[in-house]
């Protein structure tokens, strides 16, 4: 551990259960010396195990529906009764798709659905960097960070409406960036993640296939969950000052591949069944 949030104080959405990847943010910023808020829905809190986590980081758990600027201005507002101050870093960690839940295809999606997916997904991150900045809740050279996913810039089959999400999410980055870093010297960036086994993960259609095509394509392999809280906390703490703005990829180089040798072999191999299934079937028809 090297103290490097000693002293600082934030708070972090979206810790529902271990696999979560803002759980283990938290449990890398309590190393690091941080104190924070624990915020989550109130179903998922009464359905998650926030608590578990709040016990041992000895964290305040305040409810928020991010999509609510009520809930959110109750959530600063109860931050800076618990420290007595200004916080310093903020983790946005959540998502979700009524349309990927309900398994509605992207040719035929329910609007309805797709709005939500965009209030929830995106719109909530600039709900809270407002309300933020509204109640002047961050000190200057405070960071704000937002878990990406390469949708945002590739079709990858399956991710649907939440690739809309993803790309507006990172554009409010680069927007509220600039007015945040202009006028409080605060930076806001997103983490473009690997695909991780989370509940939100896994609800991706075809998700074990994804995750073992990235891991043959990135020369360093998948980023686990693990990994993902560490570049967090680097970016939560005072040696990323200037970073700003930024879409970063911690996808194990994934993101600059086209094809790698352990993908070939693997397809390669697939053709040579395909044929052999193909003279197999040329053989009974005879
Ligand atoms: N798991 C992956 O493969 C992967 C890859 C790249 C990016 N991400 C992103 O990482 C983030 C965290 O997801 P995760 O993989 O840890 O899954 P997760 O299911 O553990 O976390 C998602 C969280 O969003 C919360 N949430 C949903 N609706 C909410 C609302 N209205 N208000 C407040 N919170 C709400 C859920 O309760 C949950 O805690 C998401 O933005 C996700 O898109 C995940």
């Amino acid at each position: 551990m090297y103290n490097l949030l000693k002293g600082k104080k934030g708070i972090i959405f979206g810790a529902l259960n271990d696999k979560s990847i803002a759980w283990k943010v938290a449990e890398r910023a309590h190393e690091e010396g941080a104190e924070f808020v624990l915020t989550n829905t109130a179903p998922a809190l009464r359905f998650g195990d926030t608590h578990i986590l709040a016990e041992k980081c000895n964290a305040l758990i305040v409810p928020a529906d991010a999509t609510s600027i009520r809930d959110i201005e109750n959530l600063f507002k109860e931050t800076e009764k618990k420290f007595g101050g200004k916080i310093d870093f903020i983790l946005h960690s959540i998502g979700m798709s009524p349309n990927v839940r309900k398994k509605f295809a992207y040719d035929e999606l329910s609007y309805e659905n797709f709005q939500k997916t965009i209030d929830i997904s995106a719109l909530s991150f600039h709900k809270v960097i407002q309300t933020a900045k509204k109640f002047d809740a961050i000190n200057d050279w405070g960071s704000i960070v937002a878990l990406s996913y390469i949708a945002a810039q590739r079709t990858l089959f399956e991710y649907n409406d939440m690739a809309e999400a993803k790309a507006l999410l990172e554009s409010i980055a680069r927007s509220f960036g600039y007015i945040y870093g202009r006028e409080k010297k605060i930076r806001i960036n997103t983490i473009s993640q690997s695909p991780t086994p989370t509940t939100a993960g896994s609800g991706v259609k075809g998700f074990d296939g994804l995750l073992d095509f990235t891991e043959r394509m990135s020369p360093l392999g998948n980023a686990t969950a693990l990994e993902c809280a560490d570049y967090c906390i680097t970016l939560f703490s005072d040696l990323t000052r200037k970073v700003t703005m930024q879409n970063l990829f911690h996808d194990g180089g994934f993101s600059s591949m086209g094809m790698s040798s352990s993908a070939m072999q693997l397809y390669n191999k697939s053709l040579e069944c395909n044929e052999c299934d193909y003279k197999n079937q040329s053989e009974l028809e005879k």
